[in-house]
């Protein structure tokens, strides 16, 4: 060992003096991608992306994963085995390795890293796998019904495709990235409230038992978040600092419309946070109150803002907008108007942010279509005392770029692709060759 420390040192030494490149490994691409969905079969719009769980002698088993930026560890439709490699897996069951109740990794999580919900019980015991041992069980919210169920934690692999931030796959030998988390298994019935073909949930938090977290740099510096507004398209989640590219401008790198703003941490949760300074309606303020909380969410369907910020919204939207026929508002919305959205533009609700920087959040995130003949503001009423005050919800990011820069805690953020001429179902996902 020594020896060879040595030799490598001496190897360094020389090829350090002819070409410094030569012992700089650079990767030949900059990210990795996952293609986004929307989904709305279930009450509320939800969101996911679609990863490769096993790759067997180029055989790919894909699973969508709800989108859950708060979440703190990864949960998905598997059973666990510890003689994975024998013929113990059930056929069209995706099986993974158990972490025992000895490890570090189970303690971790079910003490720190665990959901949070006065319906979980606080103890999740221990279960055990014949002729192997005990097994880690851990408790999961269901963010669809949120009702608490159990999992059992795993070895998982994932892999998604490479990029250049302009194609997919970047050549032959490197098409894939595989990253090797800790998750945990949930029996399929776990998932029944989840949209159809959704068998798992992502956690793209801060906690270290988020998938960020499992990747290499320079990947898990920065992930952005691209959702699209139809069913029928993909957005793009992309791992990496960028660039990234969206057609039809093939040479503009999407950060150039992006602005910056802090990402704020809070003690009691993995997710992301941000300072809404105060809401400007055609250059009239709306009073934020100093220091008001406000999260960003991809399972809160809309934006759901505290009874007095809300009001104060609702009363000035409803004057810039009276030359529009009201119509009787369907909830959870409190401002719906007889019209279809087509051809509609209302002012933008700008979210001022610490510096001054503008989220401005135009006619397509505002307003949504409820029936053929009913648009309604997406903006809901959380009640006098709900904390979060505010929590940006998901229709608000539909093509919006968000750019999640964890290194240096900013968000990036494009407000609508649209008006760029481009949009989050925009990216080239024809695998190259
Ligand atoms: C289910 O999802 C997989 C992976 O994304 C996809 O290949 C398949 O076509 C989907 N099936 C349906 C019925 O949507
Ligand atoms: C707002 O937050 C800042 C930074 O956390 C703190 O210094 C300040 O005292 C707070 N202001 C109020 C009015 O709570
Ligand atoms: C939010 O920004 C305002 C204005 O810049 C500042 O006074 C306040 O302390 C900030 N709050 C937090 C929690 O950083
Ligand atoms: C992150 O911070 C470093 C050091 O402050 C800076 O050089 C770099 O440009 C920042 N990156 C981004 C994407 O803001
Ligand atoms: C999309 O990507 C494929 C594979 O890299 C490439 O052949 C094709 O030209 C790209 N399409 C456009 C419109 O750039």
């Amino acid at each position: 060992m020594h020896l060879l420390q040595q030799l490598f040192v001496i190897v360094l030494a020389f090829t350090s003096l002819e070409h410094v490149s030569i012992i700089v490994y650079a990767q030949p691409y900059t990210s990795v991608v996952a293609p986004v969905n929307k989904h709305i079969d279930t009450a509320k719009s939800l969101y996911s992306v679609e990863i490769i769980t096993t790759l067997d002698e180029n055989k790919h088993a894909l699973a969508n994963f709800l989108i859950d930026i708060e979440a703190p560890f990864i949960w998905h439709d598997c059973i666990v085995r510890w003689n994975t490699f024998a013929t113990s897996c059930p056929s069209n069951t995706l099986c993974t390795y158990p972490v025992s109740c000895d490890e570090y990794q189970c303690d971790e999580v079910r003490t720190i890293y665990s959901y949070k919900n006065p319906s979980c019980s606080r103890d999740p015991g221990y279960s055990s796998l014949p002729g192997w041992g005990c097994t880690c069980p851990v408790n999961v919210v269901d963010p669809v019904t949120g009702s608490c169920g159990q999992a059992i934690l795993n070895y998982d692999d994932f892999t998604m495709y490479t990029s250049d931030g302009r194609k997919v796959g970047v050549d032959a030998f490197n098409k894939f990235y595989g990253a090797n988390p800790n998750a945990a298994c949930a029996p399929s019935s776990s998932f029944s409230s989840f949209p159809t073909n959704v068998s798992g949930v992502m956690a793209f938090s801060s906690s270290p038992y988020a998938l960020p977290a499992y990747l290499y740099q320079p990947l898990k510096k920065t992930f952005a978040l691209c959702i699209p507004s139809k069913p029928s398209t993909r957005g793009v989640l992309f791992f990496g600092t960028g660039p990234y590219y969206f057609l039809p401008q093939t040479n503009v790198d999407v950060r150039s419309y992006l602005s910056y703003t802090p990402l704020l941490k809070r003690q009691d949760s993995f997710g992301y946070f941000i300072n809404v300074t105060s809401i400007v309606i055609k250059k009239r303020t709306i009073n934020v109150p100093v220091n008001t909380t406000t999260k960003l969410s991809t399972i809160d369907p809309y934006t759901t803002l505290r009874t007095d910020i809300y009001n104060g919204v609702l009363r000035r939207f409803s004057l810039v907008t009276k030359r529009l026929l009201p119509a009787k508002p369907v909830a959870p919305f409190g401002l719906c108007y007889s019209t279809s959205t087509t051809g509609l533009k209302v002012p933008d609700i700008e979210f001022i942010l610490q510096n001054g920087q503008k989220w401005s959040v135009s006619t397509t995130n505002s307003i949504k279509q409820v029936t053929d003949k009913v648009a309604c503001l997406a903006f809901v009423d959380g009640g006098a005392t709900s904390e979060p005050a505010i929590v940006i919800g998901a229709f608000q990011f539909e093509d919006n770029f968000l750019e999640f820069d964890l290194q240096n805690s900013t968000l990036g953020f494009s407000s609508s692709l649209l008006r760029k001429k481009t949009s989050c179902a925009n990216f080239n996902f024809t695998l190259a060759n």
